[in-house]
């Protein structure tokens, strides 16, 4: 009874972490799963050092189990006091030299891979983002391209892209697992890294600093495009006004409400006020109905949008949007959500490429 009682509970205990571990793999989210340069130069690295560690493993289970079984002391067997090898010159070499060498197998591959992943010097020929991190969201400037926007980060696929990362407020850590490593935001210095997809589609990226209470979602899409959709995006980007939208009665009124209430005052709603070096108080709204999250984590339907204009400190703990506007009636809601919704600059959209 006690016997079988302990076997269901190893079970039941391997059975958890089972399913556990089988949890951790998504596609656009490992870093186990490459699929930049960053990332792929990680893994490998990861499979070296798992293999060196393997084997140092391997040797010293394979010793023990020899000495335990061989050298045990048998019935019958006279009591006596084995050779004692202290001191000797060479089991201590031995021991002294492989993992030296080991340390060095590993030591080499890491230390070129992090010149290589901190070599900025073609920097000026590539595309050049400009990252903002916000306590919870992150802002990009297309500095060659001209224009701003927030959280939904598109780039061109198998291109080198350059983001040049700087905070507004606390630390943060910039991180898309299955393109690049991670790389710290800080306030007083411009930290800059690489990042090239290797193969199109949506991917998640993450703050891997924790920057306050609502940490765990300061989330981001990368969205990586053809090169013609990039091109097609940045000019769609560019030319896209609100003044010159096709609004309907209510979403016309919303775009009113939006400015006499002083919403934009904080968040740009289309390219045209451009102004190169500016950080906007609140997240650039620009392709809001064209992003696959808002607030990092929600998506963007009518309801939950309308939810948010409600009260977003339930949804977002500790955002900066909390109680800066006064409170706005259902129907002022309802109207501000229809104009929001029709910011949609682009056919190239995340919702594309999934
Ligand atoms: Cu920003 Cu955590």
């Amino acid at each position: 009874m006690q016997a079988s009682l302990r076997k269901f509970r190893t079970f039941l205990f391997l059975s958890s972490i089972m399913l556990l571990l089988s949890a951790c793999g998504r596609e656009n989210l490992t870093a186990l799963e490459p699929k930049g340069y960053g990332a792929e130069q990680s893994m490998k690295l990861i499979l070296l050092t798992t293999i060196v560690m393997t084997f140092v493993f391997l040797v010293v289970i394979i010793a023990l189990v020899i000495v335990i079984v061989r050298f045990r002391k048998k019935k019958g067997d006279p009591v006596v006091t084995p050779v004692q090898v202290e001191g000797s010159k060479t089991l201590e070499a031995i021991w002294t030299i492989i993992p030296i060498i080991l340390v060095v197998i590993m030591a080499v591959p890491t230390v070129v891979a992090t010149f290589q992943l901190a070599n900025t010097s073609d920097q000026h020929k590539h595309i050049n983002i400009d990252v903002t991190g916000h306590q919870y969201w992150w802002h990009y400037e297309y500095v060659n391209e001209e224009f701003t926007t927030s959280q939904d980060l598109y780039i061109p696929v198998n291109t080198k892209v350059y983001v040049n990362l700087i905070t507004k407020d606390v630390l943060h850590s910039f991180w898309i697992p299955s393109i690049s490593g991670k790389l710290d935001v800080n306030p007083e210095n411009i930290n800059t890294m690489f990042i090239e997809a290797y193969e199109e589609g949506v991917y998640f990226g993450k703050c891997a600093e924790l920057c306050g209470p609502s940490h765990s979602l300061m989330d981001f899409k990368v969205v990586v495009v053809s090169e013609e959709e990039y091109e097609q995006w940045v000019n769609d980007m560019k030319s896209f006004n609100t003044d010159q939208l096709e609004l309907d009665t209510v979403a016309q009124e919303g775009k009113a409400l939006f400015e006499e209430k002083g919403c934009i005052s904080c968040h740009a709603t289309d390219t045209q006020n451009y102004s190169p070096g500016n950080t906007p108080i609140g997240p650039d709204l620009t392709q809001f109905a064209d992003r696959s999250r808002f607030a990092g984590y929600l998506e963007p339907t009518e309801e939950n949008l309308k939810d948010w204009l409600r009260d977003p400190e339930k949804l977002k703990p500790g955002n900066l949007m909390t109680g800066t506007y006064g409170e706005l009636s259902e129907d002022e809601i309802d109207k501000i959500a229809q104009f929001l919704l029709q910011l949609s600059p682009s056919k190239v959209t995340a919702e594309s490429k999934e």
